[in-house]
């Protein structure tokens, strides 16, 4: 038991002797001994004595047994980096790392007097690298686009294709369309090309497939264009009027109203004349409304939409549009030529109504007929006007039999309603009673009169 104990004791003594006299070795900070890193990346790589006080000299790196530089004008260099007992002590940098920089790097020194060295293999993976794709790319129309997607797959270029998300891939016709290495060029751009398209970039080297596919959105933008540059809006005095403006551009146009025969800014007008415009944008399609109560002569003239937008404005080629509204005065149209007595029957009058000859400007909406009941004694009251669509004739319904009648009718327009034309009318005796034919109304109302004589013989 005792000769155990010593044997242990004796063993615990060498192997404490021997890590107090373990040499000190130079450590790099990294756990294999291959590092791995995308092409484009930063390597630093630090080189130290693995004992704090251990006195290191004449350190150097050398990669593949060529010494590396020092200095920040070297991509790939040393930086000193002092240490403790180190004095001489770098660090390895290697900014955007490249496929070149692939080899086996080491690190030298003499360490408490014994030659020391550690190393690594750096191996640069090779990715497809976007160097300049912008996922948005705006274009005038009619220029020669160049959809920008270059990138690279060091030290080679990678295949690139060109998609057209939905249509598929897009062929090189040499004409409207060609790939370069910068990109997809699209001779006099038009607002039909406006998409997305995908940039594909593969590879088909040593290095396995690698494939990145980017989106880029392409927006073709426009100067402002009205689809008719001129138009004429009815209105009369009392009536508020509100005149829409919105010109086809990409990005939306922006707006001025302009008013007059002088053609004067909307301010200036205003001060002029005393009037208040409201002007509101619509938030949806950023179209333009000017909105304002006539109600003077003068509002009857020109009023100016100009358009403008950013392709407009910096674009030498291109120019504002304006839209010249006309706001032309209309009045109420005139009482119908002619009433008459069409068809009767017990409880429905049809009259025949004659346009009037000027309906005022503006297309006539409808007439309006009103009634009262009328005897020798005493006048009803009249009904509430009703609307009748405009045509040849009106047909009143839901009168009581046996009664006369008194119509008027007026026509009207959006700008107000004309005078009234009244006609008499009885409408035939008892329920039932067939429909009778002008004229014959005169010959029942003849009987009528026969009887009562006959009655009071
Ligand atoms: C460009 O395309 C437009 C249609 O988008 C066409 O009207 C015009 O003539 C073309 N211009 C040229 C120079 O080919
Ligand atoms: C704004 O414009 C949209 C699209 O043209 C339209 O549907 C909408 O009614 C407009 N809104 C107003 C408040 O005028």
């Amino acid at each position: 038991m005792c000769q155990w104990n010593r044997l242990l004791f004796a063993l615990g003594i060498i192997t404490l002797s021997l890590v107090g006299t373990w040499a000190s070795r130079l450590t790099l900070g990294i756990t294999e001994s291959v590092l791995t890193k995308e092409v484009g990346e930063t390597v630093v790589v630090k080189c130290k004595p693995d004992k704090e006080d251990a006195v290191v000299t004449d350190v150097s790196w050398t990669i593949d047994g060529a010494p590396i530089p020092q200095g920040q004008e070297h991509r790939r260099r040393v930086e000193e980096e002092p240490w403790n007992n180190c004095d001489t002590c770098k660090m390895l940098v290697i900014d955007q790392v490249e496929v070149s920089d692939e080899g086996e790097y080491e690190c030298k020194g003499v360490v408490d007097g014994s030659p020391r060295s550690a190393s690594f293999t750096l191996f640069a993976q090779r990715v497809i690298k976007v160097i300049n794709a912008p996922t948005t790319q705006s274009f005038q129309e009619g220029m020669d686009a160049l959809v920008k997607c270059e990138v690279s797959y060091e030290p080679d270029q990678p295949i690139v294709e060109w998609f057209d998300n939905g249509q598929g891939k897009i062929s090189n016709d040499g004409e409207k369309v060609f790939a370069s290495d910068k990109g997809l060029t699209i001779k006099n751009i038009s607002r039909t090309d406006e998409k997305t398209y995908t940039c594909q970039a593969r590879t088909t080297g040593s290095g396995g497939l690698a494939i990145e596919r980017i989106p880029i959105s392409v927006v073709v933008n426009y100067p402002p264009k009205f689809a008719v540059r001129e138009k004429a809006i009815k209105s009369w005095i009392g009536a508020t009027v509100a005149l829409h403006c919105k010109a086809e551009a990409k990005p939306a146009a922006e707006y001025m109203w302009l008013v007059g025969p002088d053609v004067l800014h909307l301010k200036d007008w205003e001060r002029e004349t005393g009037k208040v415009f409201e002007v509101m944008t619509n938030a949806t399609d950023k179209s333009s409304t000017l909105k304002f109560r006539v109600d003077q002569l003068k509002d009857f003239t020109y009023y100016y939409c100009n358009a403008e937008n950013k392709v407009s404005i910096e674009s030498p080629n291109a120019k504002p549009d304006e839209q010249k509204i006309h706001l032309l005065e209309v009045h109420p149209p005139d009482q119908p030529v002619d009433v008459k007595e069409d068809q009767v029957s017990s409880n429905t009058v049809r009259l025949q109504v004659t346009r009037p000859l000027n309906d005022g400007g503006i297309a006539l909406t409808g007439y309006k007929v009103k009634y009262r009941e009328r005897s020798e004694q005493q006048e009803g009251m009249w009904s509430a006007a009703k609307a009748y669509p405009v045509g040849d004739t009106v047909k009143i319904e839901h009168l009581n039999p046996s009664t006369q009648y008194e119509f008027e009718v007026s026509a009207e327009n959006a700008a107000g309603i004309s005078g009234a034309l009244s006609v008499i009318v009885r409408t035939t005796a008892g329920p039932g009673g067939s429909t009778q034919a002008a004229g014959s109304l005169a010959a029942s109302a003849l009987l009528l009169a026969a009887f009562t004589l006959t009655a009071c013989w």
